[in-house]
């Protein structure tokens, strides 16, 4: 394919776009002719547009902006849609967040019964956007980060098992980063072997080209004795890179991922958060507030050197699997996919994330070559069967699935508090949620 590309971004509202959108334009193998921003909130769109249209102005980039809420004009012809949205937006990753909290619960985005209320509006948000990119793109590639994802991409497998979709989230890069950036090693000479489901995985190896061997023995030890370098991290991925030697401490065989936090050490977690001001109010505080800031300085030309958006790892992850399909370069990503066999002593009918090669063809899981252990294995059984309830739930309209969902949720001690939270998020969520009867 050696057009220009159209791309859409869905979700463009999102404070992670101009990051995204300044690692595709200065991608060197991505020929990118217009940008098209799509977002159901027209307010945020324009904020956005303007922050873009700055940007490309700023920079001399030669690409076509177009910012609109109307399906047909953002996806029509587009080579690629990266989705990012949001269903709810930030105001209901509050609720989200505190309802649980209010009971002593988890209260976290894309884990425990948060993550079960996200994911119920999530999915009717994203197969939604699905129908209507494929009404005007049916070829296009949907690069996909929509949250949260291993539900999303459960939902995906059946309604659409044959569309041309990858779902990717950068948090193995995130920890890989922090991992390099602690101990100074250099990430682009590592073949990792990682498992799990999204959010909820681990490391099985990192073979070191350079030096010949599996280096994650060392890492581990590294972080038990040093523990990770926060400098320069913000407050709360301070805490979770701090906690991450506490899941070492105790499981000190493989490298997790940051997220299980939640599930092992609920209890902590809870403890330590704040039941009136959450992750969502941070947000809202810091990166969605920098975007009004910043629109309104470009409005009256005012600290534009201030202006200090650019290309982000987040960014440069989705876009260089853009350039791996579109040049066919066979390069290996984590994605997340059906299992089928790629982890064989697991249910087959399961998404998993693993790493995968990306080409024209779309992706190809790597299968590993040995059974998972028992403790991993029990955790991600465990969690897929009340993923998979949940996503019955929503395609079945049924309470009572529900129900099971949340009550078999690792976060959750009994029925009784998991019905109060069911019945706690349909009536917040209202027509977020599909009707459960
Ligand atoms: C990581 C995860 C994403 C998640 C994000 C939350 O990037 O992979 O799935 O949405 O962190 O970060 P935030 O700063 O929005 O809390
Ligand atoms: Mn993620």
């Amino acid at each position: 394919m050696d057009e220009k590309l159209n791309v859409a971004i869905a979700g463009a509202g999102s404070g992670y776009t101009p990051g995204l959108i300044l690692s595709l334009l200065n991608h060197e193998e991505l020929d990118v002719k217009e940008i098209r921003l799509y977002d159901i909130d027209k307010d945020r769109n324009e904020d956005m547009n303007i922050i873009i249209s700055y940007l490309m102005k700023k920079n001399n980039y030669d690409v076509n902006i177009i910012s609109t809420e109307n399906p047909e004009k953002a996806f029509k012809d587009v080579n690629f849609v990266f989705s990012q949205i949001r269903a709810g937006g930030m105001k209901m990753r509050e609720f989200d967040e505190k309802i649980p909290l209010k009971y002593g619960l988890v209260g976290q985005e894309t884990c425990g019964l948060g993550g079960f209320s996200y994911a119920l509006r999530s999915m009717k948000g994203f197969l939604e956007l699905i129908d209507k990119i494929h009404k005007y793109a049916p070829d296009c590639w949907i690069l996909n980060y929509t949250n949260p994802e291993t539900i999303i991409a459960e939902s995906v497998r059946r309604k659409y098992p044959d569309f041309k979709i990858i779902n990717a989230c950068d948090m193995t890069i995130g920890i890989e980063d922090i991992i390099c950036k602690s101990f100074g090693y250099d990430r682009t000479n590592w073949i990792p072997v990682y498992y799990g489901l999204n959010h909820f995985g681990w490391y099985q190896s990192i073979y070191d080209s350079k030096v010949g061997k599996d280096i994650m023995p060392e890492i581990i030890n590294k972080i038990l004795n040093e523990g990770l370098n926060v400098e320069g991290e913000d407050k709360s991925w301070a805490k979770t890179w701090t906690n991450y030697k506490t899941l070492l401490d105790y499981f000190p065989d493989y490298l997790p991922n940051n997220y299980l936090e939640y599930y092992l050490f609920s209890e902590q977690i809870v403890v330590n958060s704040n039941k009136n001001y959450t992750r969502a109010n941070e947000i809202m505080d810091g990166r969605l507030k920098k975007i009004k800031d910043t629109v309104y300085n470009i409005k009256n030309e005012i600290n534009l050197e201030q202006i200090d958006y650019e290309s982000s790892s987040h960014g440069n992850y989705i876009v260089d699997m853009a350039a791996s399909i579109i040049h066919n370069k066979n390069e290996r990503f984590m994605a997340i996919v059906p299992n089928n066999g790629a982890i064989k002593n697991l249910r087959d009918d399961v998404v998993v994330e693993l790493p995968c090669y990306i080409n024209s063809k779309g992706c190809e899981p790597i299968s590993l070559r040995f059974d998972i252990p028992d403790f991993q294995k029990g955790l991600m059984e465990s969690q897929v069967a009340s993923e998979k309830l949940l996503v019955d739930a929503f395609f079945e309209n049924s309470y009572y699935k529900a129900l099971q969902a949340f009550t078999l949720n690792q976060t959750v001690p009994n029925a009784k508090v998991a019905k109060l939270v069911l019945d706690d998020f349909i009536e917040i969520n209202k027509d977020y949620w599909p009707e459960l009867n």
